[in-house]
Parts: structure tokens; sequence; C-alpha cells
């Protein structure tokens, strides 16, 4: 984007582990910094036109969501916008016994953890509440599985990785073990791969400070 639109300055905060290297090439109008999302941004009021934020939702606790939300409104310019980008983890829409078998461990150590997997239907309200309003909203399905063709495909295989990973913490926070896990995992895209229709929605939203 740096690269596409060279009039304007890019920003990129994360908490460490994702930024790019100090040695990594970048254009000259991007920047990254070391930045809690959840706490007070190192910006100071009204600094940027545009904030875009995507893939959040097992980043926050609830809580947190209100402080990010209320953090975007400070450092957005009046009649700035926001765009915020997130799956409905928390449901596989057209699964069957087995997706909603694994979706309730899902949400067992969601809340455990203070996470709401369904945030994004939350999101409007904390944003309104925020000071914004709604510029636009709207959502895309992606199919899941072999069914759903290469996207299908290469969704199954990117959320197979996504819950992979979580696993040691999986076993370290609820009372399963790894073969369950393992299990679970393998009846589960087992059956997502034998099902037609099976999606997921990724909901896109623009929110706009009004004007002072
Ligand atoms: C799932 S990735 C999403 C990355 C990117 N937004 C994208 O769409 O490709 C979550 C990223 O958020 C970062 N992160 C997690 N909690 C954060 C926080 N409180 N403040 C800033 N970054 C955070 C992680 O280090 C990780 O790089």
């Amino acid at each position: 984007m740096a690269t596409d639109f060279p009039n304007s300055k890019f920003t990129g905060i994360d908490t460490g582990a994702f930024l790019p290297k100090s040695s990594a090439p970048l254009p000259a109008n991007c920047v990254f910094q070391a930045s809690n999302a959840a706490e007070r941004l190192p910006f100071e009021n009204e600094t940027f036109d545009y904030i875009f934020q995507r893939h959040m939702v097992a980043s926050y606790d609830t809580d947190q969501w209100r402080k990010v939300t209320e953090e975007m409104f400070r450092v957005t310019k009046p009649g700035g916008f926001v765009e915020i980008v997130e799956l409905d983890v928390g449901k596989i829409v057209g699964g069957g016994s087995v997706a909603k078998g694994a979706w309730r461990v899902a949400k067992a150590f969601a809340e455990r953890n203070g996470m709401n997997l369904r945030i994004i239907h939350r999101l409007p309200y904390l944003m309104t509440e925020a000071g914004f309003t709604i510029a636009k909203a709207g959502h895309l399905s992606i199919p899941i599985g072999k069914q759903g063709g290469e996207i299908g495909r290469l969704f199954a295989c990117d959320l197979r990785s996504v819950l992979q990973a979580g696993k040691a913490l999986a076993l370290r926070e609820l009372t399963i073990s790894s073969s369950f896990f393992d299990d679970l995992l393998n009846r589960l895209f087992d059956e997502l791969d034998g099902r037609p229709g099976v999606f997921m929605n990724v909901h896109i939203a623009v929110y706009q400070k009004p004007s002072a």
C-alpha cells in the first residue's frame, strides 16, 4: 500500500514478535513501531486519516476491545475512518456435529481467557459507543473444505494451522488429552471436506469519526 500511495504516510504497530526487522527494506513512507493496541497508543490525538485493523479477534479480551475502540477514536482525525476486518470465528455455517463439538471446545477455551469469539457482532456497538458512526458494513462468505474448490481447500489448510498452533495452550487450559485434540482436528477436517456449502463469514466494516 505504501508503494501504491507514495503521497501518504503509513504507520504499522505490533506488540513486537512480528514487527519487520530493522534491516528490512521498507518504502520511505512506511514505519513500524512496537506498541500495544490495547493500551494508550503512542500517538497524539487526531493523528490518522485512516486506520486499518484485521484478524485481532484472538488477541484482545472483551475489556481490551473497548479500550482499543476508544484509542482508535482518540487518534483518528475528525472525518477520518477506521476499517475493521474480522472473521466470525465463533461460527462455521453449515458445519455438522463435529464442527459444533469442536466449537464448543474453542468457546470454552476463549471464555477461560476472557475472549469473545463472536466479538464481531458486538463491535458495531463498541464503535458507536466510542463515538464513531457506521459508514459501511458487510460480509463475505469464505468456503471451507474440498467442496469449496481451491479457496475452500486453502482456507481449511489455514484454519487447521491456526487450530494446531493453539494445541499446546488448549491442552494446558482444558481437561483434554493430546490424542483427543488430534482426533477432533482430524474428524473436523474430514467432516468439512465432506460437506458442501460450509463457510465462515469475514466481516468488513468501515466506521467514521464525525467531523468536528
Ligand atoms: C492474527 S495476527 C494478524 C496480523 C495482521 N493484522 C494481518 O491481518 O495479517 C495478530 C497480530 O497481532 C499482534 N498483536 C497481538 N496483540 C496485540 C496488541 N495488544 N497490540 C498490538 N499488536 C498485537 C500479534 O503480535 C500478531 O502479529
